[in-house]
């Protein structure tokens, strides 16, 4: 009874809502796309996984900040309602789709081969797409799927679209990593599918590291060519990247994220920060947290010898036969 008439009580209701409010804005992060002034008009940009979640978000604001956007999507109908979407929200018609399929070296050959045809420049490439949780499958390239998906499809695109960017300078290359990759391990026979526990997210974690790892190695090859190349930890943020899992693990994912995580739309922060501001030109080999925050990634990613042996093995596995 007493309880009762504590809960209803409206100090109580008023100190809820405050502290509601709190854990809102905390949320915010430091950085907000919108309060930056950053124009990209002339400059050509391409956002893979473009059509939901993070990457839509990524896309629509360079849009909005009148560059000449790509979206680079499996999907040709998810990626067309994106396209209008973005169309329709910027004004800006020079937004984009084209189709590719990171899981596939040849979808992403054939990918970057239109790139290379039909556009004079590339200033900003943003490898957003990821998947979490997909079941052991091994592709066409006896690749396990999501190391694919997630790290040698990715790494594969940006090798190619790569004398381009050179030829675009100043140009950066921003991977969408996570901070998960901190519990990750290399094990290069995990690229094809052995040794491998699918529990616990241990396959998305160990798929970020080599994120981080090869965004770091390519950064130091890069140098002097006016091309950066940094990773992000977007947050922990409310998309579809749930989708493999069960429907309870998304209910309680999304209760308790409605307070603490960020929207789409806030998780974006960080990738647009790193491929836009001012304050990021020429900065490159780093890794940027959510807040969007230059931070030191894990030890096994700082590991300079570990990231030569990472990249080499993966542009052997990702080479032309
Ligand atoms: N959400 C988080 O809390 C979180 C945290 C850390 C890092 N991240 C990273 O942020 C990035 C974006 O994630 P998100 O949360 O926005 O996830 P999402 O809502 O699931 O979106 C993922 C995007 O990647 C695309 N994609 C998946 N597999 C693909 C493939 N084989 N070929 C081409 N595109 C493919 C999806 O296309 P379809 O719609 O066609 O499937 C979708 O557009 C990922 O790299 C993820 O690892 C997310
Ligand atoms: C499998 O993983 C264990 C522990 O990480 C490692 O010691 C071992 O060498 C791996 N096996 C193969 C075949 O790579
Ligand atoms: C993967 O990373 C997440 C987040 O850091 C962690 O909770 C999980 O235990 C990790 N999985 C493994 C197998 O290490």
């Amino acid at each position: 009874m007493v309880w009762s008439a504590l809960l209803c009580h409206p100090v109580w209701v008023a100190f809820t809502a405050l502290l509601a409010f709190v854990v809102r804005v905390q949320r915010r992060g430091p950085w907000l796309p919108r309060a930056c002034p950053v124009r990209l008009r002339g400059k050509t940009a391409v956002v893979t996984g473009a059509n939901t979640g993070i990457g839509k978000f990524i896309a629509l604001d360079f849009a909005r900040r009148g560059a000449r956007v790509i979206l680079a999507c499996r999907s040709e109908a998810r990626g067309t309602a994106a396209l209008k979407e973005i169309r329709d929200k910027t004004g800006n018609a020079d937004v984009h789709l084209r189709l590719v399929d990171l899981s596939s070296l040849d979808s992403v050959r054939g990918f970057a081969e239109r790139i290379l045809a039909e556009e004079e420049a590339l200033h900003i490439l943003v490898n957003n797409a990821g998947v979490s949780g997909l079941p052991k499958q091994i592709t066409k390239d006896g690749l396990e799927v999501s190391f694919a998906t997630n790290h040698l499809g990715p790494f594969l695109l940006t090798n190619l679209l790569l004398d381009l960017m050179k030829r675009s300078a100043p140009a950066r290359i921003v991977t969408l990593a996570s901070v998960n990759h901190k519990k990750g391990q290399v094990d290069f026979s995990h690229f094809h599918g052995e040794n491998l526990t699918y529990h616990m997210d241990a396959i998305y974690n160990h798929t970020k590291l080599h994120n981080v790892i090869c965004t770091k190695e390519l950064a130091r090859r890069l140098e002097g060519t006016g091309v950066t190349a940094n990773s992000v930890h977007p947050g922990i943020v409310m998309t579809e990247v749930l989708r493999h899992y069960p429907f309870t693990v998304r209910v309680i994912f999304n209760l308790v994220g409605f307070f603490f995580f960020k929207s789409a739309e806030e998780g974006a922060a960080s990738s647009i920060y790193c491929s836009v501001a001012e304050e990021m030109e020429g900065i490159t080999g780093k890794y940027c947290d959510s807040d969007c925050s230059l931070v030191l990634p894990a030890p096994l990613a700082r590991d300079a010898a570990l990231g030569v042996k990472d990249f080499e093995i993966s542009e052997r596995l990702t080479a032309k036969l």
